[in-house]
C-alpha cells in the first residue's frame, strides 16, 4: 500500500510502498541500512542480503547519495529511530540513480559553500526542518488573523513612494512617456474603472517605480473599508548590511487596525507571537528536535511581556556598558545586550521622533516622541516587529511628509484618508524570517528563507 513516512504509524505489520530519496546508506555487506526522506519525514529501511533477489542487492550496492527511489517493506516498531518505526526491505526500485558526487557530504561545510549549493542544501534535514517551522508561523499568522477579525488584503509591490524612508529603496523604470499612451483609463464616477476612456495618471508620470519596503500605507487604505487586515508578502530594501538580521528580500506581514490606539496595537503583537510561538512548540516537536533548539527559552514566550520606553532602555543600555546617546536608535549590539537580560520578549516604546518613519503620530505627553514599539525577541535574536499608531491629522500628515523631505504629490491618495472618515488606527510589521530565526534557534536569516538575497548574494 502506497503511505508516506508522515503515516507509517497507521500501518504497523503491513507491508507499505514509500516514495523518495536516499538520504543515507551504509552497508556491512549482509545487512543495507537505507535512510530514506520522502519529504513527510525519514525512515531507515534495513534490507538483509540473504532475504532478497539477488538482481534487488545490486541496486542497492550500486545506490549513490540522493537518488530517487520506490521501496516497499514492512512497518516495524524501532523505539530508536526518530519517528518510531523503521521498515524491513522487501524491494527497491530506482527511479533516477543520481550523478556520482552528490556535492554535499556528511562533512562540515563552509556557509559559502551551501549557500552556492542552497537548491540541493534545501534536502538537508535541517533546512528542510527550519521550511516546516516557516510554513507552521504562516499558517498560525492566517490562523490568529481570521480568527481576531483581519481581513487578508494584498498590497502592491511595484509602488511610486516609499514608506521606510528613500535611502534603502530599490528603483526601476516604470515604461517611457510613449508607452504609456496607448492605454487610458477613467474613473465612470462611481468607484468603478472604466476602460479606454481617455483620463491622466498624475502619480505615475515620473516613469520610476520602486519595490515595495512595507505594505503598510496601502493597509492604511484597507482599513477604511475592512476595519482590521493584514498583508504578507515579499518586500525589498536596498540595504547595504551585511548583519545577520538582513535581507535585500523578505517577507513581512503588516496587520493594521482602525479605532486601535498604541496600547492596544501592542496587546494585537502580544497575542500573535504568543500563539505563534505555542503552535510551533504544539506543532513542530520534531523540527525543534533536528534542529537542537533548547526549548526552554521558547515555553517563557508568555504574556505580558516587558515594557520599556526608550528612555528606560537607553538608561538601562548606558548602566550594562553601551555608549547609546540618549535619543539615538538602538544598534544591533544594543539589541542583543538588552534581549539577554529578560527571558520574555520586550517592547520598546516611544522613540524619538527623529529616528522613525513620517507616518507616526506624535506622544501627547511628549511631542519629541512616537507612540510606536518596536518588539524585540529574547535570547540576543532583537527586533522582530516594528509598529506603531498613524498620524491621523490631516494638517499634521502633511507637514510630517514635508519635514521628512518627501514630495507629497505622490502621497496625495495617503492624505485621501486623513480627508475622509479619518479615525484612529495603528498597526505594525513583523519580519518572518526574523521570527523563524528566532524560534529555530539559528545564527543568520540567510537559513530562514528558500533563496536568500543579499548584498553579496543572488544565486541560486
Ligand atoms: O521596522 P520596519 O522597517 O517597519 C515597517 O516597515 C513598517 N512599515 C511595518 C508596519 O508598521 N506595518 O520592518 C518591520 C520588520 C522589522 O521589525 C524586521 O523584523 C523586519 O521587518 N525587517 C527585516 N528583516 C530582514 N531583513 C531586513 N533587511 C529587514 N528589515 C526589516
Ligand atoms: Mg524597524
Amino acid at each position: 500500500m502506497l503511505t508516506t513516512v508522515s503515516h507509517i504509524h497507521e500501518h504497523l505489520g503491513e507491508t507499505v510502498e514509500l516514495k523518495g530519496w536516499c538520504y543515507n546508506f551504509r552497508s556491512s555487506g549482509k545487512i543495507f541500512f537505507l535512510q530514506l526522506r520522502d519529504g513527510t519525514g525519514r525512515v531507515q529501511v534495513v534490507y538483509s542480503k540473504a532475504e532478497l533477489p539477488s538482481g534487488q542487492w545490486d541496486l542497492l550496492d550500486a545506490l549513490r547519495l540522493e537518488s530517487s527511489v520506490v521501496v516497499t517493506g514492512v512497518v516495524k516498531t524501532e523505539p530508536r529511530a526518530p519517528s518510531g518505526f523503521e521498515l524491513a526491505g522487501l524491494s527497491v526500485q530506482v527511479v533516477h540513480l543520481a550523478h556520482e558526487g552528490y556535492p554535499i557530504g556528511k562533512k562540515e561545510h563552509g556557509p559559502e559553500f551551501l549557500l552556492d549549493n542552497r537548491h540541493l542544501w534545501l534536502r538537508a534535514e535541517s533546512q528542510w526542518a527550519v521550511q516546516r517551522v516557516r510554513d507552521r508561523i504562516i499558517t498560525s499568522t492566517y490562523e490568529w488573523f481570521h480568527e481576531n477579525g483581519f481581513i487578508k488584503f494584498d498590497t502592491p509591490i511595484l509602488t511610486p513612494t516609499s514608506c521606510e524612508g528613500t535611502t534603502e529603496l530599490f528603483e526601476m523604470e516604470y515604461f517611457s512617456e510613449e508607452d504609456k499612451g496607448g492605454q487610458r483609463s477613467a474613473e465612470d464616477g462611481k468607484g468603478r474603472l472604466g476602460k479606454g476612456e481617455p483620463g491622466e495618471d498624475a502619480a505615475s508620470a515620473g516613469g520610476k517605480a520602486y519595490l515595495a519596503q512595507s505594505g503598510q500605507l496601502y493597509l492604511e487604505a484597507g482599513i477604511m473599508s475592512l476595519g482590521r487586515a493584514f498583508d504578507f508578502g515579499p518586500v525589498f530594501r536596498a540595504e547595504k548590511s551585511k548583519t545577520r538580521r538582513h535581507l535585500t528580500e523578505f517577507w513581512m506581514m503588516d496587520a493594521e487596525a482602525a479605532f486601535v490606539e498604541h496600547e492596544g496595537n501592542m496587546a494585537i503583537q502580544e497575542a500573535l507571537i504568543c500563539r505563534i510561538v505555542e503552535d510551533v512548540l504544539k506543532h513542530c516537536a520534531y523540527e525543534l528536535k533536528v534542529l537542537e533548539r533548547d526549548l526552554e527559552p521558547l515555553k517563557k514566550v508568555q504574556a505580558p511581556f516587558v515594557h520599556l520606553t526608550h528612555e528606560e532602555a537607553t538608561k538601562k543600555l548606558r548602566e550594562l556598558g553601551s555608549d547609546i546617546g540618549e535619543r539615538a536608535d538602538l544598534g544591533a549590539d544594543d539589541e542583543t545586550l538588552l534581549t539577554q537580560h529578560y527571558d520574555r520578549p520586550i517592547f520598546i516604546e516611544k522613540y524619538p521622533a527623529e529616528v522613525k518613519a513620517f507616518y507616526m503620530k506624535r506622544d501627547p505627553d511628549d511631542d519629541t516622541r512616537v507612540l510606536n514599539n518596536d518588539l524585540l525577541a529574547p535570547e540576543g535574536y532583537g527586533e522582530i516587529i516594528g509598529g506603531s499608531q498613524r498620524e491621523d491629522d490631516y494638517e499634521t500628515l502633511l507637514k510630517r511628509i514635508r519635514d521628512h523631505g518627501l514630495d507629497p504629490e505622490p502621497f496625495d491618495w495617503y492624505l485621501d484618508l486623513r480627508r475622509y472618515g479619518s479615525v484612529p488606527h495603528s498597526g505594525f510589521g513583523y519580519g518572518l524570517e526574523r521570527i523563524v530565526a528566532w524560534t529555530c534557534g539559528l545564527h543568520h536569516v540567510r537559513e530562514t528563507i528558500p533563496f536568500p538575497r543579499l548584498v553579496n548574494r543572488i544565486h541560486p
